[in-house]
């Protein structure tokens, strides 16, 4: 209705000068004529200007005066011919509006409030309140002074009105043309393609948002770290495979059998299989020697060494049992100095808590090469975790079957002006790495620290629960900002 009023008024007329009286004078919705202009300005139907103008509204007391009357009127309606206590004349009114009626009927001179009564002072009045208040309400003038007494009054204000004034465009035609998206095999077969008039291609639409695919903060995380080790010139081990034997993830790192971390406490151990078939048949007992009695300049542990606990299988605790495989193989060669890191999952029979789960992700770097010392751990330590934007470290003594010395790595934290422990650290020890059959002056030095907790603390997070696993918000995975190491 609205478009054809649009149109067929153009057909005849050069323009239409107001938007805003075009609707009145049709008692259409200005709106409904907005979204018209809108639409057919869109398809170069009509030019369209915009107009604006300040116009006046009614306030809610104001809406309710245009219906109910002005207080003062309601005031003066109730007063009865032989006049009226205040109490009692209190009690016909709306409480709200008594104090305002009072005022206005006294300002007009329309009551006298005498001392006992309050009595009529005129016999008719007009609510001229209400007549002005409906006439804004329609959109029509009114004076000058009258705005100003309404205004003052706080039932009406300003508020700028915008319309258009409309020509005919360059598209103009007095009915608009149906366009078509699609070209079917009906229209074909029909022949009425050959009268239908396409839509055309709007090239700066906005396109349906990509559902592609979005990385978890610790696959970002995990390969910023990857960059860093590789920009350090270390090489990426083989971390396929969760399940492990005993020996690789212990005892090939010099952990007694008795080491309370052996317990099914402590670590996941599968029921199928059960056991490894494969193991270094030559390396075994160089193994199961050290342990026993030592030897390379250690005494060992001085108990019986059980082959069936070496052959039980569990998901790995540590990274480090890749490292102990990757030494190994390292030792069956002529040697040659390696620079190796790791950052894949780990498992831990744990008790599930905000900052524990019972699986995480461990990242580990070792180099491997003659006649290293604990200062080049330290140095190595420092360009590792700098490039983590970790600059300020500590060292504090610690201890691991595998590693002598060992040491805890601690970071100062600008945010939480604290130190925070970001990792573990040390040299393997010569029991773990000359039974594998590295040269006697080849050292190891290691170290490891959980792909979760710099996450957490890059990303705000202090629930894990929030990090991994079925509680995750996805909305929060896509949202997520990309990971920027050692940017402030
Ligand atoms: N494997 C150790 C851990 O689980 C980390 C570590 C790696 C320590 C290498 C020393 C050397 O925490």
């Amino acid at each position: 209705m609205a478009e054809e009023a649009v149109l067929g008024f153009l057909e005849k007329n050069e323009e239409i000068r107001d938007s805003g009286e075009f609707a009145a004078e049709r008692s259409i919705d200005h709106n409904e004529i907005v979204n018209v202009i809108k639409s057919l300005h869109g398809f170069r139907y009509v030019d369209a200007e915009d107009i604006k103008r300040e116009t006046w509204v009614l306030t809610d007391e104001g809406k309710t005066y245009a219906t109910t009357g002005s207080p003062e009127v309601q005031l003066f309606l109730a007063i009865p011919p032989e006049g009226i206590s205040k109490e009692d004349l209190q009690k016909k009114l709306d409480p709200s509006l008594f104090k305002i009626a009072c005022a206005q009927a006294a300002k007009n001179k329309w009551v006298e409030m005498g001392k006992q009564l309050i009595s009529k002072k005129v016999e008719h009045v007009d609510d001229k309140v209400k007549d002005l208040l409906i006439q804004v309400q329609q959109g029509r003038n009114i004076g000058s002074d009258e705005i100003k007494a309404l205004k003052a009054r706080k039932l009406i204000v300003p508020q700028t009105w915008k319309g258009y004034s409309l020509k005919k465009g360059p598209n103009y035609a007095p009915k608009r043309k149906k366009v078509v998206t699609d070209l079917t095999r009906d229209n074909f077969q029909s022949g009425e393609w050959k009268d239908l008039e396409f839509k055309e291609y709007n090239y700066s639409a906005k396109g349906q948002p990509l559902e592609g695919g979005n990385l978890h903060p610790l696959l970002k995380v995990r390969s910023q770290l990857k960059q860093i080790f590789l920009c350090m010139g270390f090489e990426e081990m083989p971390t396929n495979n969760f399940v492990e034997s005993s020996f690789w993830n212990f005892d090939a790192l010099f952990q007694p059998q008795q080491h309370p971390a052996r317990d099914s406490h402590d670590t996941f151990f599968l029921e199928t299989p059960s056991t490894t078939k494969e193991l270094p048949e030559d390396y075994v007992p160089r193994v199961k020697q050290v342990h026993e009695s030592g030897g390379y300049g250690s005494r060992g542990y001085a108990y019986d060494w059980k082959r069936e606990e070496a052959n039980k299988n569990l998901l790995r605790t540590h990274t480090t049992a890749v490292s102990s495989r990757m030494l190994y193989q390292l030792a069956q060669k002529p040697f040659a100095p390696k620079k190796y890191f790791s950052i894949d999952r780990v498992f831990r029979n744990e008790a599930v808590d905000r900052t524990h789960l019972a699986e995480f992700h461990q990242i580990e770097g070792l180099v491997c090469d003659r006649g290293l010392t604990l200062c080049d751990l330290i140095g190595v330590l420092h360009d590792f975790f700098s490039r983590l934007g970790m600059t300020k470290l500590k060292f504090k003594p610690a201890y691991n079957p595998y590693t002598e010395p060992s040491m805890e790595i601690f970071s100062y934290h600008e945010g939480f002006k604290k130190w925070v422990e970001v990792g573990n650290s040390g040299m393997f020890r010569p029991e773990m790495l000359q039974p594998m059959g590295l040269p006697e002056d080849v050292q190891v030095i290691a170290w490891g620290l959980s792909l979760e907790r710099p996450t957490m603390i890059l990303y705000g997070i202090d629930n894990i629960r929030d990090l991994f696993g079925h509680k995750v918000d996805l909305g929060l995975i896509k949202k997520n900002p990309i990971c920027r190491l050692g940017i402030d």
